[in-house]
């Protein structure tokens, strides 16, 4: 597609790209729409710098891309019930949220297309974000891996952070800003496809992630483990991995149908606030 109305730099590879040339705090003609979604669809990530928006100008961004997704186990910003607010204050001693390799709540039926977040408080050390290519580390499988995998489906579930017996059911401390709801919920599980292929692009990804792929259907639980322990570090090794670096006023969008992220930590003694909102998806195939 001509990109008449943005401009469009991809990071070196082609997996993320920055965006300049729309205001989004203002409403998007359907052109712009178009042209920021097919840049999405083809870099995984794309980052607007500078962009001055208001939670209400968050929403609108995020309504001229999508329907919302279900925001789950995390209590919403106060009046606007599809932002999470994920702050974390000077002196949290709580872990960062989001510090394991993930892709957003895969353990729904629809889990979300994009995730969508701003950065509202941006410390001046550390606090990066880190994504995933899952097309890309599906393209450097052997034929022989790909063949194998393209009928195996991952158990999903939200046990390991989300269960009272899990991640955030057992930590203790008062510290922690973001609203955590541990929930027995957590416990269900479903199963999608490993080797899914993406709704926008009809290109194959590798799609399973550490925090949320339990097992992998019709394995043993030796066998899924060993498995899934080799596609979850084959599929965040270095060279599919790009280090996003934030700026104040940055808004950053990203493909759960193709990307898994990481939060990184090293901000310790500095504010960091990030809005985030998410896009609807549709069952994976
Ligand atoms: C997340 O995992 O959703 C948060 C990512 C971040 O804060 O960098």
């Amino acid at each position: 597609m001509a990109h008449k109305h943005i401009t469009i730099t991809p990071n070196p590879g082609g997996f993320g790209a920055s965006i300049i040339g729309a205001n989004l705090a203002r409403p998007l003609t359907r052109d712009i729409v178009a042209e920021i979604k097919d840049a999405w669809h083809a870099h995984g990530v794309v980052f607007f710098p500078d962009q001055d928006l208001t939670p209400s100008g968050l929403e609108g961004f995020t309504e001229a891309m999508g329907d919302y997704g279900l925001t789950e186990f995390i209590v919403p910003m106060d009046g606007h019930p599809n932002i999470l607010e994920l702050r974390r204050e000077p002196e949290e001693t709580a872990s960062h949220f989001g510090g394991g390799w993930h892709t957003d709540y895969t353990f729904q039926e629809k889990p979300p297309a994009a995730t969508i977040l701003y950065g509202h408080i941006v410390p001046p050390v550390g606090g990066d974000t880190l994504f995933a290519d899952g097309r890309a580390a599906y393209l450097a499988l052997s034929d022989k891996m790909k063949t194998f995998l393209e009928d195996l489906r991952g158990i999903h579930s939200a046990v390991l952070p989300y269960s009272k017996e899990g991640f955030y059911g057992n930590e203790n401390d008062p510290t922690r800003s973001l609203k955590i709801v541990p929930s027995d919920s957590a416990k269900d599980e479903r199963t999608h496809p490993i080797i899914r292929t993406h709704p926008g692009t009809g290109e194959k990804i590798l799609w399973i992630n550490r925090v949320y792929t339990i097992g992998i259907d019709g394995l043993n639980a030796e066998e899924g483990k060993a498995l899934l322990d080799f596609l979850c570090a084959f599929s965040t090794k270095d060279e599919f991995v790009y280090r996003h670096k934030w700026q104040k006023n940055m808004l950053t969008m990203w493909d759960n149908r193709r990307v898994q992220h990481f939060a990184d930590a090293g901000f310790d003694g500095h504010r960091r606030v990030m809005w985030r909102t998410t896009t609807a998806g549709t069952i994976p195939v």
